[in-house]
């Protein structure tokens, strides 16, 4: 439950919206004083009259009720006081009843509405580098969090199957590869001849690349083989790391599958007189628009990116009805999608609005042994080995007689890099240091998975003892402190859906955690002061551990049982 929203609904001041009220509610740094408090200050010019005035009337007009139990005015500030025990058994019967159903937090506001989100969208024989780290991880939480709100969701990998780099690779293989050597190689081995190829290419290879990628166009077999091989080696190597993600697609329906897809969309922008020429090629005039031209044909009528794009977005609409379709792209895209979506618009679809481009910061390394300023391509795949190999050095310090290591290290490792994508806003450049992600102690995802561990440790510790009725217990602070921060959960899932922030879910893991802990540290389960106390600090034990891994796996993340 949101309390701010609840108290500021009460209130009535003039000249003062309800969300500005919500918005300045704080939590008072004593207790004693109240759980949460309005500081008055701020409506004195409003409403001109003192601050400690506008606190008195406010708390004599305010209504108790069975959530908030006070409001009294101190020193220009209002402070209310929550009917803990009701809450705390509100708590509890909302924390079940989610339990009983699809889990803390779900809910079917998303029913019969539809979200396409295309994330990760990889480009066949290419690198799959660090650059692809976040709309990975993005995309992937959203369909997850969409889908814990109700939602129809297709996640879509739109892969970058076409262009004529593949007439070079069917050019550079040609003349160096192997068979053997590539299928071992796999991506590496692809890679390699197409930066070789770039490397080395000379007028008369150039040509020749043109020719294959023809052939490719034509329908030639053996150039087709040799295509599907190069996508199927691609594919079966970034399939490994989407699984040790635990990122999953419904389409991969790529750039190669508009082509025929095209002509149709570019025949409507025709008649709707918004297609005119320029030096030859096909274009649509934005100028009006403070933007450049949405180019649509080049002058040798070959289609580009954004055509295909176009092709997609009406596809998508026609196959699925979205509601929201989200495109996971990174800010340098920012123009593209911005003629993209005003393009569709002037073509009169209203569903032009539904359009969403989730933009999001670049993500480069501290340590600049990998860094890609020294030529070099950061692969993901080497940062997740490199995270997983110090993960398990820090479990191996930590504690040297963990069983299963490896997996457990998989785990934690995987884990530090997605939360470290996740963490921040995404609009924000992020600089990963791997100390810092595994840091025990930080806002990491080890510190969650820690936490979690430890509540694991500590119900199978007191599993044995007496229980006795947890609602008939007042909570102490830090119980309650503990009931209001996993009491928001379900309102960070909502927000992270919102804003298309999954950061909101990352830091309301990291702020129940450390709620948790302190809560941990006074109030002992085992020498609680009556069986009630007990069955109290027992069932908050046991939905911190649960609230921690769904908020956890959300992101894509998991959570071992010993750390
Ligand atoms: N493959 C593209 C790239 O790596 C991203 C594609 C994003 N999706 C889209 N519908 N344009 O830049």
């Amino acid at each position: 439950m949101d309390y701010r929203s609840y108290i500021a609904e009460r209130i009535s001041a003039e000249g003062i919206g309800r969300e500005e009220i919500a918005e300045s509610i704080v939590v008072p740094p004593d207790p004693a004083m109240g759980d949460y408090a309005l500081p008055c200050f701020k409506f004195a010019k409003v409403l001109h009259r003192a601050p400690a005035l506008i606190a008195q009337e406010l708390a004599a007009a305010y209504p108790a009720d069975e959530v908030v139990s006070s409001a009294s005015a101190l020193n220009g500030y209002l402070n209310f006081k929550l009917n803990r025990r009701a809450l705390a058994g509100r708590f509890m019967e909302e924390f079940q009843e989610g339990e009983r159903g699809r889990g803390y937090g779900s809910s079917e506001e998303g029913k019969n509405r539809t979200v396409c989100i295309d994330y990760s969208s990889v480009n066949i024989a290419k690198p799959f580098h660090i650059g692809h780290l976040s709309t990975t991880v993005l995309g992937a939480a959203l369909y997850r969090i969409y889908g814990y709100l109700g939602y129809r969701t297709v996640g879509i990998n739109h892969l970058g199957d076409y262009g004529t780099q593949f007439g070079k690779l069917i050019s550079a293989y040609r003349r160096w590869g192997d068979r053997e050597e590539v299928e071992r190689g796999g991506i590496h081995a692809v890679n390699e001849l197409y930066v070789r190829f770039n490397r080395e290419a000379t007028e008369e290879m150039e040509a020749e690349a043109r020719e294959n990628f023809r052939l490719i166009e034509s329908g030639d077999r053996e150039a087709n083989d040799l295509f599907e091989w190069f996508k199927s080696l691609t594919m079966a190597y970034v399939g490994k790391i989407y699984d040790r993600l635990h990122v999953r697609f419904d389409s991969y329906a790529g750039e190669r599958f508009y082509l025929d897809k095209m002509q149709p969309v570019i025949d409507e922008l025709k008649e709707k007189g918004l297609l005119t020429e320029s030096q030859g090629a096909q274009i649509v005039d934005l100028e009006g628009y403070g933007m450049p031209p949405f180019l649509v044909l080049r002058s040798d009528g070959a289609s580009l990116y954004a055509t295909r794009d176009l092709a997609a977005a009406f596809y998508r609409k026609q196959t699925y009805d979205f509601d929201k379709c989200l495109y996971v792209v990174a800010y340098q895209q920012n123009l593209h999608f911005k003629q993209l979506f005003k393009v569709i618009e002037l073509m009169g679809k209203e569903w032009a609005k539904d359009l969403v481009h989730v933009a999001y910061g670049m993500v480069s390394l501290e340590d600049g042994a990998m860094s890609t300023r020294q030529g070099k391509v950061v692969w993901l795949e080497d940062v997740l080995n490199r995270c997983v190999e110090k993960a398990a050095q820090v479990l191996e310090e930590k504690n040297p007689d963990l069983a299963g290591k490896d997996a457990i290290a998989e785990t934690v490792g995987v884990g530090a890099v997605i939360f470290g994508a996740l963490y921040n806003n995404k609009i924000k450049d992020i600089v990963f240091s791997y100390d810092k992600a595994l840091n025990f102690d930080g806002e990491t995802s080890v510190y969650v998975q820690y936490t979690c561990a430890r509540c694991s440790s500590v119900l199978e510790k007191t599993k044995g003892l007496p229980f006795g009725d947890a609602r008939a217990v007042e909570p102490n602070d830090r119980e309650f402190e503990l009931i209001k921060a996993l009491g928001e959960f379900p309102a960070a899932v909502r927000s992270a859906a919102e804003n298309y922030e999954p950061s909101t879910v990352a830091r309301w893991c990291v702020n129940a955690a450390q709620t948790f802990n302190r809560f941990y540290l006074e109030c002992k389960i085992a020498q609680a002061e009556s069986d009630d106390a007990r069955a109290l600090r027992y069932f908050l034990t046991k939905a911190t551990l649960t609230a921690l891994s769904r908020g956890l796996s959300l992101l894509g993340i998991g959570v071992p049982e010993k750390m």
